[in-house]
């Protein structure tokens, strides 16, 4: 089927639909979803949307970690399909709720106190849920500062996990001193510049593929190539990556700064290239350009075939109760827990009770 056969379908599906569907898309989706979406965003920004949406179907083109949260925070009766349930993320992987745990317990043995569970949005609902029982917080590239801010402010320690590098980068816009950071590997060692007892903020290592890609020497020779440029990148990337970068925020960050740059700017970013690439085309009067080619590859799963089986899915539920096989399900217990973390995150972002 071509491209603009599909597109037609699933125009015509969505119309049928009309307020009962709402497709939310994440900023790496491909521009044919993206096209096709009525909300696109960075992690939070969709978290939020698709919360305050009375859509009876939520179609959430990202990876399981968005639509598993898109699925705990949906009112009851509501239905969130994956078009893909096998887009994952490795980095939410990289530690188990059972192994949080255990490091909680070991900084609790260390410091004596019981540290506040500080959980990237990046991670299992399992992962979430615990932070939620354990009075801790979800947080986003957008947001961990001031999540962080928040706990540290009422004197508590921190464990945040999984990506060392968005903690280490929290660490930094909270002036907090190196020596006053942790960081634990998945073998439960931990390496402190400082006296371990004292630190405020343990870090876990975890770490996303696509980011780690971005080296400074990928900066460098973009600076060397456009000496007037300016350089953006996703607190993903490594320390070095993101000492060298004029901007350090979200992809919606990204996405606004792009959009604010005078016409003629020329920006290197360093962040998934298929988004970086829709930017090129969406700001002709600019040069945009990836440090590097680095796509997600789990992002990158879901195609405009996929949308639209979606799409007949919900219409065949819709119509006639077929049952649907995208459905993202969470545990009532998990989602509880995670329900209750995510919540927080919104409370201090926003303000906002849901
Ligand atoms: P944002 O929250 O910035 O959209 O990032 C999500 C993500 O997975 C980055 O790799
Ligand atoms: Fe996960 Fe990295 Fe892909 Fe984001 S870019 S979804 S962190 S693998």
């Amino acid at each position: 089927m071509e491209n603009s056969d599909m597109i037609s379908e699933v125009k015509a599906i969505r119309d049928f639909l009309g307020s009962q569907v709402t497709i939310a898309a994440h900023h790496y989706q491909h521009p044919d979803i993206i096209a096709c979406a009525d909300i696109v965003g960075d992690s939070y920004g969709l978290a939020v949307s698709t919360a305050s949406s009375s859509a009876a179907y939520i179609i959430f083109c990202g990876v399981q970690f968005m639509a598993e949260s898109a699925r705990v925070l949906a009112k009851p009766g509501q239905h969130v399909l994956l078009p893909r349930l096998d887009a994952g993320c490795p980095m939410a992987d990289m530690i188990t709720r059972r192994q949080a745990a255990a490091v909680l317990q070991l900084i609790e043995d260390i410091t004596g106190a019981a540290p506040v569970p500080v959980v990237y949005m990046n991670s299992s609902s399992e992962a979430k849920s615990l932070a939620g029982e354990r009075g801790g917080s979800v947080c986003t590239s957008s947001n961990a500062v001031k999540v962080v801010r928040e706990y540290l402010e009422e004197g508590r320690s921190i464990f945040f996990f999984p990506d060392q590098h968005l903690g280490r980068h929290t660490a930094k816009m909270l002036h907090m001193a190196p020596q006053s950071t942790a960081m634990v590997s998945s073998d439960f060692s931990l390496a402190c510049q400082g006296d371990e007892k004292l630190a405020r903020m343990f870090l876990y290592d975890g770490w996303c593929e696509v980011h780690q890609h971005f080296l400074p020497e990928d900066v460098a020779a973009f600076r060397t190539r456009h000496p007037e440029s300016i350089v953006m990148v996703h607190p993903e990337c490594m320390e070095e990556v993101a000492l060298m970068a004029d901007m350090i925020g979200s992809t919606d960050h990204i996405l606004r700064a792009v959009s604010s740059a005078p016409a003629g700017s020329v920006i290197g970013i360093g962040t998934e290239s298929t988004f970086v690439h829709r930017l090129a085309s969406e700001h002709p009067d600019k040069i945009i350009v990836p440090l590097r080619e680095s796509p997600c590859e789990d992002m990158c799963r879901t195609s405009l075939s996929n949308l639209l089986s979606t799409l007949r899915e919900v219409l065949d539920h819709h119509d006639r109760g077929i049952p649907l096989r995208r459905e993202v399900t969470v545990d009532d217990k998990v989602a509880r827990g995670a329900r209750r973390a995510l919540e927080t995150m919104i409370q201090i972002t926003d303000g906002v009770k849901l």
